[in-house]
């Protein structure tokens, strides 16, 4: 298909890159440093921004959580605002980059800035934003998207002026991850990748073969990574993949298919199933339900991917579908609904949220309706 692409943010990937903060950001910003719940003091990196910006005003917001909430960003608008700065850096997560990107807009939006998500206004103003992320997945520090929650609402903006200047890369600043967020993170970016993959055979040579390059690294890696936690160069292989899965590279001219991020959102915005989680969940059960319409995608990586070359059509789909799950096993991530204590209120819950989001006709096809999310999530189950 047509497209036009672009990444304008300048990565800095590789141990001691945090110092490169001091010469990109321009001297006369007054610099916010927005970061979450502290790890960032406990690992140093903290103490490594402080000592870049030495040179910089500059003054700090803490306290963004995990899938961040809209109150705790209003609180920074609010500071941003009354103190005026004119430069955001997060450093942290995929969860403090999306909040710094929304405080972006935010900060010039007169009225209700939750309608940025709600109803998909656009805001007059964006502050610049730059990042240090500290985690591997969700791809947000080179992106335009932002997710962020509010209640059990759970949804996402897009605006190219707030897609990252520059994101420092330094794989060593993901050794103090716990294993569950470094399970979390490959199994995000794994799926980042399958949505922008996983849907009919159109000829696009270059983004299919980048994409199955990036799931065999993420295979590969993606268990060592939990085997052997201070391998850097394993560390940099799952950086750089995460990075390159949601980017904009391998999506550009090629159908996509988010079908099992919207529900994944739903469970995590309802019930706290971490983000990954909430995936490893759902794809098994969206390629079940989808094994028609998605079904030479799923032999072609059955046979690039996972080395399945034999058995009938349908064989190499149910083939494809075990050894996905066997791979997210192997990252200790849930499979099922039942594994999260979940049964058929919460699918009762996910589906009404879903059609109060509006959530009708996703796929590459546009046509998932309620009656197929209902059996998707009892694939799920
Ligand atoms: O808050 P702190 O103390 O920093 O702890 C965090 C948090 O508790 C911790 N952590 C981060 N880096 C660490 C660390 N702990 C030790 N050492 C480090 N180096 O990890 C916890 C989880 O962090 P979070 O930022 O929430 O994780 P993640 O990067 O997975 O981000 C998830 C959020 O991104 C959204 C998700 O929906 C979710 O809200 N997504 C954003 C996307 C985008 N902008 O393009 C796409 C994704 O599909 C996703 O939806
Ligand atoms: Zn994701």
């Amino acid at each position: 298909m047509k497209f036009s692409f672009e990444n304008s943010t300048r990565i800095h990937f590789g141990e001691g890159q945090i110092s490169q903060i001091s010469k990109d950001i321009p001297k006369d910003k007054k610099v916010l440093v927005l970061y979450g719940g502290g790890s960032i003091k406990a690992n140093g990196v903290y103490d490594q921004v402080a000592a870049a910006l030495a040179e910089h005003q500059w003054g700090e917001f803490s306290g963004i959580e995990a899938n961040p909430q809209y109150d705790t960003l209003m609180q920074a608008v609010e500071k941003v605002r009354a103190e005026g700065f004119d430069y955001l850096l997060a450093v942290g997560g995929g969860s403090v980059v999306d909040g710094t990107k929304f405080v972006s807009v935010a900060v010039g939006y007169e009225g209700e800035a939750w309608d940025i998500l709600a109803k998909g206004k656009t805001s007059p103003t964006a502050l610049p934003v730059s990042c240090v992320l500290t985690l591997p997945a969700t791809g947000s520090e080179s992106n335009a998207g932002s997710v962020v929650s509010r209640g059990n609402s759970k949804l996402f903006f897009g605006d190219p002026r707030v897609r990252p200047i520059f994101a420092v890369l330094d794989p060593k600043v993901t050794l103090s991850l716990s294993p569950r967020q470094v399970a979390n993170g490959v199994v995000d970016a794994f799926v980042h990748v399958m949505e922008q993959y996983l849907t009919f055979d159109h000829n696009a040579k270059v983004q299919d073969r980048f994409s199955e390059g990036l799931l065999l690294t993420l295979i590969e890696e993606g268990p060592i990574a939990l085997a052997n936690p201070d391998d850097m160069a394993v560390r940099s292989n799952v950086m750089w993949a995460a990075t390159m899965a949601l980017n904009g590279l391998i999506g550009a001219g090629v159908p996509q298919d988010w079908t099992t991020h919207m529900i994944g959102h739903e469970l995590t915005g309802h019930y706290g199933i971490d983000h990954a989680r909430s995936l490893s969940i759902m794809l098994p059960a969206v390629m079940q339900a989808r094994r028609k319409q998605k079904g030479a995608k799923i032999v072609q990586l059955g046979q690039r991917v996972f080395g399945i070359h034999s058995g009938s059509h349908d064989e190499r789909i149910d083939a494809t579908i075990a050894a996905l799950v066997e791979f997210f096993q192997l990252m200790q991530v849930p499979t099922s609904l039942t594994e999260v204590e979940l049964g058929s209120d919460a699918i009762a819950k996910v589906l009404a949220s879903l059609a109060e989001h509006g959530r009708q006709g996703m796929s590459e096809h546009g046509d998932v309706g309620q009656d197929e999310l209902a059996q998707m999530l009892e694939l799920a189950r």
